[in-house]
Order: structure tokens, then C-alpha cells, then sequence
């Protein structure tokens, strides 16, 4: 199976700032890889650079389906099949969600971009949110349920989820992680990133990677999760000699 994403010695920095630090990933179509790691680890960051986002100077590798991202304009990263679902989605007052469906059916000009609509409309439950602004008065798990619900329509290569389980209830999240399973495609990588195992316990990523200080630090299985949901991320800091256990200073007399 070829790779959704591929990811090589990636760097990126704003300003003299280097955020992420030579981060390697690969993501087979068909599969679902969770990126976890504390907060300001680079996280949010590798979703910005992958979407092109022009703060950030990027170099090293990142393929889309064997296509080079660095250098393309964020128009033609989505085109070529990237999509992203942000940590926070945008409010977008003054154009309804149907509006902007009915662009995009426009843009793609063929019906079976409608039957697509049709169906995902349906299975999401979203008719009532058509005449309403994008993600306007949305409640925290609204939000997330339209972005997969544009997720579904605009059938990337891949998508990139940021915290889409954060401020959810317990229920919520137990329901995107249904909707990111559903998607699952052998025409799909997906990037879902994450601070707890939590919406792990309701999906089957295929694999998990943890990264710390703008690097890849751990990359594995379910056991990864597991672990860091008994240790913590500074047992793994510890481990990887990224910071010593003990505060030295403690140890001064
Ligand atoms: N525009 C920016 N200007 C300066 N520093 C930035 C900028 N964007 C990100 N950073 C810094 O880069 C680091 C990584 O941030 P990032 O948002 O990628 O972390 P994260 O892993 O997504 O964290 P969280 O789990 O809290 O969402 C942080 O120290 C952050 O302050
Ligand atoms: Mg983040």
C-alpha cells in the first residue's frame, strides 16, 4: 500500500525559533495514526506546516501521495487532497454551512459530489445546521461533527485532525471517534492528533506517535497510549534523556 503522507527530516521554524526539529512519519492509505505528545511539543505546529500556514519556514520532505508539499500554496495542497480540521474551528459569520457546500459543489462540478452531500448530510445529522453560519453558536461538539462532516464531502487523500476530542463530553467523543472510524478508507491516511488516550479507548489507530520537543520520540502500537496513560509524558522525557529525572538543584545542600 502506497503512503498517504511521507514525511522526511522535517524542520520548521518561525523566525530563530525551531519548532520542529527533524520529525520523519509515514502514513500508508488506508491507515489511522495518532500523534500524541504534551502541550507545546509541535504538535499543532507539523498540522500548520502541512497545511502550508506562510509563518513558518519549512524544509526537509513532506509527500502527498508521492507529491512534494513544500513550495505549494495552501489552495493547491487542498486541492492535491489535504484537509485539516483545527484545534479551534473558525466561526464564519455571514456564510451558512449550505453556501459553502453548495462552492465546493460548484468548484468540483460533477453530481456525484451532490449524492456525496446528500449522503453525509444524512449520516451526520447535519440538515439543521445548513442555513446556519459555519461553526456560529456551535456548541464545542457541533463544531467538531461539521468538520467531519466537510471532512466526508471533500474526500482528501488526507486529513488532519487537531484535537478534534478537546472539549467534548465523554458521549461526544466516543461519537467523533465512530465518525473518524467511519471514514476510514483504503483512499485515507489519517493524522489524528491528540493529548489523551481517552478517544484511543473508542478507535483502532493503527499506530501512535509521541513527540516531544519538535521530534518523534516513541512510535508503536497500542501499548504506546497505555504506557503514557500510566506514566506520563515525563517519564518518557526521562527516559529519552531529553531532561534529567531530578532537578539537579533539588540535590544542592
Ligand atoms: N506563531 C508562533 N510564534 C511563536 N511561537 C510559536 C508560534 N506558533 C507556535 N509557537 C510555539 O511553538 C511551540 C509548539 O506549539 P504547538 O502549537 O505546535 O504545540 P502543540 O503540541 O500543538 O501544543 P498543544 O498540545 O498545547 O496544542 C510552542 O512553544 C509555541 O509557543
Ligand atoms: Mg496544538
Amino acid at each position: 500500500m502506497s503512503n498517504a503522507l511521507e514525511i522526511r527530516g522535517l524542520r520548521a521554524a518561525i523566525g530563530d525559533l525551531e519548532i520542529l526539529k527533524g520529525v520523519d512519519m509515514q502514513i500508508p492509505f488506508g491507515e489511522i495514526h495518532a500523534l500524541m505528545g504534551p502541550n507545546g511539543s509541535g504538535k499543532s505546529t507539523l498540522s500548520h506546516v502541512l497545511m502550508g500556514k506562510p509563518e513558518f519556514a519549512a524544509s526537509g520532505s513532506m509527500l502527498l501521495d508521492g507529491t512534494e508539499l513544500i513550495g505549494l500554496a495552501v489552495d493547491e495542497r487542498a486541492r492535491l487532497g489535504l484537509f485539516e480540521a483545527f484545534q479551534y474551528p473558525v466561526e464564519v459569520p455571514g456564510v451558512s454551512l449550505g453556501e459553502f457546500v453548495a462552492e465546493l459543489a460548484d468548484a468540483a462540478g460533477n453530481g456525484s459530489y451532490l449524492d456525496r452531500v446528500a449522503a453525509a448530510t444524512a449520516d451526520l445529522g447535519m440538515e439543521r445546521f445548513l442555513d446556519r453560519p459555519i461553526n456560529e453558536g456551535l456548541s464545542g461538539g457541533e463544531k467538531k461533527r461539521s468538520e467531519m462532516f466537510q471532512m466526508a464531502i471533500s474526500t482528501p487523500k488526507l486529513a488532519v485532525l487537531d484535537e478534534i476530542d478537546s472539549g467534548l463530553d465523554v458521549d461526544a467523543v466516543r461519537e467523533v471517534a465512530g465518525l473518524v472510524e467511519g471514514a476510514r478508507s483504503d483512499s485515507l491516511g489519517v493524522l489524528l492528533i491528540t493529548h489523551y488516550s481517552r478517544i484511543l479507548n473508542y478507535m483502532q489507530p493503527d499506530r501512535i506517535h509521541v513527540m516531544i520537543d519538535g521530534r518523534i520520540v516513541r512510535s508503536g502500537g497500542p501499548e504506546v497510549a497505555a504506557d503514557l496513560e500510566a506514566s506520563g509524558y515525563e517519564a518518557l522525557r526521562a527516559e529519552m534523556g531529553l531532561i534529567p529525572e531530578r532537578d539537579p538543584l533539588l540535590d544542592l545542600p
